[in-house]
């Protein structure tokens, strides 16, 4: 099965396995909101069908994503929970199958956060990462200032949250962050492929089970934490840095610079 929605999501069935690929390279896979919906309608659909028993996610070309698109994040800025962002922020967080992420290259904002939601995580070797909210005047999100010290250790994440310092899939690897390394991308995506048809060919009752006891102590902390920086979110989206900072971007793009 192949389908294509929006065009910048593309989703492939195969042996069990839903293939969602980001796909809008010539922008690095920035997220519009249309992205968002793309996301979720295919997390939707893979916990409707019982044929999908693994969902894998990637992005086109060079990068994994390089998070919001921050155009577009400035002409429809989110404003309430039911946000495509925050929508598919909720269906990620729910979503009872198990989830690998293949980052093929750069992972920027959710592109990073999204990992925290992950089971399995691959990530090409050299690969940059980076939450740059506070650069932008805004916060963490997806549950990560929770997720992401509970991970790597509060020093750690204080450095990675609160001065967006970039840092490489080695890093990542060394931190427990993720689960391994491909040389290249094309090998990342086989990594985690093969991961996923060995998840695909297990009990699915079981797996599933294992993964919803996995989640259990941290399910209700996780939905409070979203629901909180959410709303810090939206509120530090019109603060004037906020808004300078996104402009910043914007105007470098029309200026070609
Ligand atoms: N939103 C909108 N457009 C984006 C984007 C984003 N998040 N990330 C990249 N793009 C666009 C660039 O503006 C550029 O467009 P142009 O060719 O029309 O000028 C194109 O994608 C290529 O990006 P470029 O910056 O030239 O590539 P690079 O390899 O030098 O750097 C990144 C890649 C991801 C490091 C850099 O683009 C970046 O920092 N992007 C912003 C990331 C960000 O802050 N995300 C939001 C977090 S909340």
């Amino acid at each position: 099965m192949t389908e294509t929605r929006p065009q910048e999501i593309l989703t492939e069935l195969c042996e069990g396995t839903l293939l969602v690929r980001i796909h809008h390279p010539e922008r690095k896979n920035a997220l519009t909101l249309a992205m968002y919906a793309g996301l979720t309608a295919a997390l939707d659909e893979a916990m409707r069908t019982p044929a999908i028993r693994v969902v894998v996610i990637t992005g086109s070309g060079d990068s994994f994503t390089s998070g919001n698109d921050l155009a577009d994040f400035l002409a429809h800025p989110p404003s309430g929970e039911d946000s495509p962002v925050f929508q598919f922020l909720s269906a990620l967080r729910q979503f009872e199958k198990p989830l690998i992420a293949a980052v093929n290259g750069v992972a920027v904002g959710i592109g990073v956060t999204l990992l925290l939601h992950c089971d399995l995580i691959y990530a090409r070797s050299g690969a940059t990462l980076q939450l740059p909210f506070v650069n932008l005047g805004l916060c963490p999100e997806a549950g990560s200032s929770l997720l992401l010290p509970r991970l790597i250790g509060y020093p750690r994440a204080a450095e990675l949250l609160m001065l967006g310092e970039p840092f490489s899939a080695e890093q990542a690897l060394d931190w427990g962050l993720i689960n391994g390394l491909g040389s290249d991308a094309e090998a990342t995506l086989d990594l985690a492929l093969a991961k996923a048809r060995r998840l695909a060919g297990l009990p699915a009752a079981a797996v599933q089970r294992t993964k919803a006891l996995l989640k259990r102590a941290d399910t209700e902390a996780v939905q409070d934490t979203l629901a909180l920086e959410s709303r810090h979110f939206i509120e530090l989206l019109r603060s004037p840095e906020a808004v300078a900072a996104l402009q910043t971007f914007v105007g470098r793009r029309r200026a070609g610079g």
